[in-house]
C-alpha cells in the first residue's frame, strides 16, 4: 500500500463521535497528534473534524461515516486511510453498544450488531492494520474494554461475552507481539458518564451513584499511549479494583449468580408471547 506518512503520529479512533472517543480524540490532538475518527453518524463527525481544525490546526484530522456492524466496513475504511495517504501509528477500538434486557427479548439484529461492532470489527481492523506496523517496528493497538467482561453478565449476556472476547484477545495479541514494537493495551474503564447506559436500556437505579468524566479516562488512556507501554490499564474508583481482585479469586458460576440476582430487579417488563 503506498502510504505518505503524515508529519504528526496518527491514531485512529472507533466510535469517536461521541463519549470516551469524542474525548480521547480531543485529548490526542490537544497533545499534537493526527486524528482519524470513525463512528456511524456522519453529522456528528463533520462537527467533530472542524472543532478539531480549528481548535488544532498544527494537525491533520479526518472523518469517516462508517457502520463497523457492516462486512464491507474495514475495507472501507483502509481504502480512506489509502487515499488520505495516512497509516495510524495508534488504533483505538473503542466503538461499542449492548441492550439491557432478557436474551430473547433483544432483537437478534442488536445482537448482531454487538458482536459485529465488538468482535469481528475489531480483529479484521486489528488484521488488516498491524502487518505495516510490525514491518515499522512501531504501532499500539489499545482495546475499550468493560469491567463486565471480567465476568459472565446475565441480562447483559451478549455484551458482556463480547468484552470477554476482546479482553482475551487484547493480552493474547500482547504476548504474540512481544519483541516487535507493537504493543497491545486493554483498557478496562469504571462507570463513565457518557449516555451509553441510557442507550443501552439500563435503568438509572441499576448504575453506580458516581461515574468518572469522559476526559478523565482519556487523559488516563492518552497517557498510556504516549508511555507506548501494553498490557493492562484499569481506569475506575476503588470499586472497580477491588471487584477486579475478588474477579481473581472467584469462578465465573458464582459471579453469573450474584450478577443475575443483582439485575433481575431492574428488568423491563415482558409483554405478549415473550412472557414467561
Ligand atoms: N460508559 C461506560 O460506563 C463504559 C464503561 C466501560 C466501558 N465502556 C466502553 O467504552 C466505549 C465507549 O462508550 P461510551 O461510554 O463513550 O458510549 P457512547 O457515547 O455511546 O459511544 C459509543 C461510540 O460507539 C459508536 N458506535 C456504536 N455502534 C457503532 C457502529 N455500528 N459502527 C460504528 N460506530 C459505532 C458510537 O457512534 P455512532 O452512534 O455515531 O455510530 C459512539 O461514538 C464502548 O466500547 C463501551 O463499551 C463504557
Amino acid at each position: 500500500m503506498d502510504v505518505r506518512l503524515s508529519s504528526n503520529p496518527v491514531v485512529l479512533v472507533t466510535g469517536a463521535s461521541s463519549g470516551l472517543g469524542w474525548a480521547l480524540v480531543q485529548e490526542m490532538a490537544r497533545r499534537g497528534w493526527s486524528t482519524c475518527l470513525v463512528a456511524r453518524r456522519a453529522d456528528r463527525l463533520q462537527e467533530a473534524v472542524e472543532t478539531l481544525a480549528s481548535r488544532y490546526p498544527q494537525a491533520f484530522h479526518a472523518a469517516r461515516a462508517l457502520d463497523l456492524a457492516d462486512p464491507d466496513a474495514i475495507h472501507r475504511c483502509t481504502d480512506w486511510l489509502e487515499r488520505l495517504g495516512v497509516w495510524p501509528e495508534v488504533v483505538v477500538h473503542n466503538a461499542g453498544l449492548g441492550r439491557f434486557g432478557h436474551f430473547e427479548a433483544v432483537p437478534w439484529e442488536t445482537h448482531r450488531s454487538i458482536v459485529a461492532v465488538q468482535v469481528r470489527s475489531v480483529v479484521a481492523l486489528t488484521r488488516a492494520l498491524l502487518p505495516p506496523m510490525v514491518r515499522r517496528g512501531r504501532g499500539m493497538f489499545v482495546f475499550v474494554g468493560s469491567t463486565s467482561g471480567r465476568k459472565p453478565v446475565p441480562f447483559l449476556a451478549t455484551y458482556a461475552a463480547s468484552k470477554a472476547f476482546l479482553h482475551h484477545f487484547a493480552l493474547a495479541l500482547g504476548e504474540e507481539l512481544r519483541g516487535t514494537g507493537v504493543r497491545s493495551l486493554l483498557v478496562i474503564p469504571g462507570f463513565i458518564v457518557t449516555g451509553f447506559h441510557e442507550r443501552e436500556g439500563l435503568p438509572a437505579e441499576a448504575r453506580p451513584s458516581r461515574g468518572q468524566r469522559p476526559e478523565t479516562v482519556a487523559r488516563r488512556v492518552a497517557d498510556a499511549i504516549e508511555r507506548r507501554g501494553g498490557g493492562v490499564l484499569v481506569v475506575g474508583r476503588w470499586r472497580e479494583r477491588l471487584t477486579g481482585w475478588l474477579q481473581r479469586l472467584f469462578p465465573g458460576e458464582g459471579w453469573a449468580i450474584r450478577m443475575g440476582r443483582f439485575y433481575e430487579q431492574w428488568l423491563p417488563p415482558v409483554s405478549g408471547e415473550d412472557e414467561r
